[in-house]
């Protein structure tokens, strides 16, 4: 059994990336990330302090702009208008989830789709849909588990895979990630029927739901790969996942860790899109 080293991926993405960074300063082009949070959600100022770090580590400009819970919707999208606009600002990233005040629809449509480094703009996922994606922006998470297969060799051609969870971050563009791969694409929900026969039929099982202990040892088929999404606190209030870690890495042949595995990854993906609207910006 293989443990998928998110971690060490990262670092190693990371490492190829400064290298880039610095070979684009020397041509006098610096990459910034401009990250937004409104309110206070814990997690997502967890989350907004990795990305910052991230970007400190291989030389990226980061701004955060915090706003606070209250903020209007007005003030929001006139702060996303300045960094349209703002040269120095190659990427911008609302960090979600937004205040109920807020559309969080019309937010992700007011950001330049060239600086979209979420893809999360109905602009830049229609070309994951289409399959045209290739020299823009992929999404984060989706486009971390697919760099942790390549790079692990893990071949997807032809492998069924099962995605539990059917988000616009996560199960939904990672679905058509799978299928532009050549993978023969289930994608169940927490209302799905038989969830454990579909898991079973799994090649490639991919968790994203945010439920521990969700899926058990006897979801999964004898050596099939396990990717865990989920970022759950259990009663202990440690940091687990939707997979039950220690009796499922006793059946599969590859598993990802929580914590370790996708979410470092997602925040290396970050950085590659970041570079890429750079780059964009300055052909
Ligand atoms: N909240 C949880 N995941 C994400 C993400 O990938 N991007 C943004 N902007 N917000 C999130």
């Amino acid at each position: 059994m293989k443990i998928l080293d998110g971690k060490k991926l990262a670092e190693e993405i990371k490492k190829e990336l400064k290298v880039e960074v610095l070979e684009l300063k020397k041509n006098g082009i610096v990459p910034g990330l401009a990250v937004v949070m409104v309110g206070d959600d814990e997690a997502s100022k967890i989350y907004v302090e990795n990305k910052k770090r991230a970007c400190e580590e291989i030389g990226i400009n980061s701004e955060v702009y915090e706003l606070e819970e209250k903020t209007e919707e007005e003030k929001l999208l006139k702060l996303i208008g300045k960094l349209n606009k703002d040269e120095t600002v190659s990427g911008i990233l609302v960090q979600l989830p937004l205040p109920k005040q807020i559309d969080k629809e019309k937010i992700i449509l007011a950001i330049d789709p060239k600086k979209d480094v979420d893809c999360f703009h109905p602009e830049n996922i229609g070309k994951i849909f289409l399959g045209l994606g290739q020299e823009k922006f992929f999404p984060c998470t989706p486009a971390g588990i697919l760099e942790i297969l390549k790079r692990s060799e893990i071949e997807i051609i032809g492998k069924d895979s099962v995605i539990v969870g059917r988000s616009n971050i996560v199960g939904k563009p990672l679905a058509l990630m799978m299928i532009n791969a050549g993978a023969t694409v289930t994608v169940c929900n927490s209302k799905t029927k038989n969830l454990k026969e579909k898991c079973l039929g799994a090649d490639i099982l991919i968790s994203a739901v945010g439920h521990a202990g969700l899926i058990t040892a006897d979801m999964i088929k004898q050596g099939a790969v396990v990717v865990d999404v989920g970022m759950n606190r259990n009663k202990e209030g440690k940091l687990v996942g939707d997979v039950d870690f220690l009796q499922v890495s006793k059946i599969a042949s590859a598993i990802t860790p929580v914590p370790g595995g996708v979410g470092l990854m997602t925040v290396a993906m970050l950085l590659c899109n970041t570079l890429r609207a750079t780059k964009l910006a300055n052909k």
